[in-house]
């Protein structure tokens, strides 16, 4: 499998629909521009495609996982924003552009990042999908992202700066701020194409595995590549000094526990049940090659 021109033909389609999206949604005010800066920016759409390959997995229509999958870049996009916020890490530089507080000003990214939760809900409201669907989906999104989930990751992961915390401490910021999203994207993918539960708890563990491989990945990244690959600034985390896996372990040691993540990340969908998941696997080891 091809798995390069697989996560492109996806991403493509991903873009088009959004494009389409923020056409229709284009009100001409300032939060709106802000809003769609970030959106537009690019990246890699990781999360939507994830969203996709869940829903095709389980033996859904690519397309029926589009209004998740934009809902869910809309909330990873809103999390950049305020990540990047002088508060938190403080950063200028995002998918290769100035970051949107850096373009429009503090208020407006906070605004404009808050806007973004909001319409992450009004696209699962207004999507096509099933009433039942539509509320157990705005459920996980509740219950990934608030309080217990990515606000609380991205909460302890801005003051553990400068201590050292144990692999266990780090795993659970990292569970918070990162696999959550993943998480969600597996849950409503496989939802939306009406797989049953057991089936959705095999993948959801796939997601909690590869986000915590992601994370690790990321961090590696931060110390070993550059602005003009990533797009966003480098060399951070240690000046920051965040907690991450690379100054628990050292590189070689985050290298070997994201192997193992994405490991488990695999063998939880090592399933007869779990369909057409070699994709799912694919992507997997694909992005652990970025830092092998
Ligand atoms: C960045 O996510 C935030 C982390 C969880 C490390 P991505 O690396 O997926 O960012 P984009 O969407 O490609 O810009
Ligand atoms: C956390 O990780 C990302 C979010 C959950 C928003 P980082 O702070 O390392 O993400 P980058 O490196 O800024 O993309
Ligand atoms: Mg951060
Ligand atoms: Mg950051
Ligand atoms: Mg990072």
């Amino acid at each position: 499998m091809d798995i390069v021109r697989l996560t492109a033909g996806k991403k493509k389609i991903f873009e088009d629909f959004l494009r389409s999206y923020l056409a229709r949604a284009d009100s001409g005010s300032g939060i709106f521009e802000a809003f769609s800066y970030s959106l537009t920016a690019g990246g890699k759409r990781l999360r939507p495609i994830l969203t996709m390959l869940a829903c095709e997995c389980m033996g859904g229509k690519e397309s029926d996982a589009l209004p998740a999958g934009l809902a869910i870049e809309m909330i990873h996009t809103f999390s950049l924003i305020h990540d990047d916020l002088p508060a938190l890490d403080n950063d200028d530089l995002r998918r290769g552009r100035p970051t949107c507080h850096a373009k429009f000003g503090e208020a407006t990214a906070i605004l404009a990042g808050d806007a973004l939760i909001f319409q992450a809900l009004s696209v699962i409201n207004s999507s096509p999908y099933q009433e039942d669907v539509k509320l157990d989906i705005l459920k996980c999104i509740s219950d990934v992202c608030g309080v217990e989930g990515l606000v609380q990751g991205e909460y302890r992961d801005v003051v553990a700066e400068g201590k050292d915390l144990s692999l266990d401490e780090i795993e659970d910021i990292y569970r918070k701020k990162t696999s959550r999203l993943f998480e969600l994207c597996m849950y409503a993918g496989a939802r939306v194409a009406s797989a049953d539960a057991e089936k959705i708890g095999r993948l959801v563990r796939y997601g909690t595995y590869l986000g915590l491989a992601f994370q690790a990945i990321d961090d590696i990244l931060d110390m070993t590549s550059s602005e003009e690959i990533l797009g966003k600034s480098s060399g951070k985390d240690l000046v920051q000094g965040k907690a991450t896996v690379v100054k628990a372990l050292g590189l070689d040691g985050a290298r070997l526990w994201a192997g193992e993540m994405t490991s488990r990340a695999v063998s939880s969908i090592d399933h007869p049940d779990n369909g057409a998941s070699s994709s799912l696997k694919e992507i997997a080891r694909w992005m652990l090659k970025r830092v092998m």
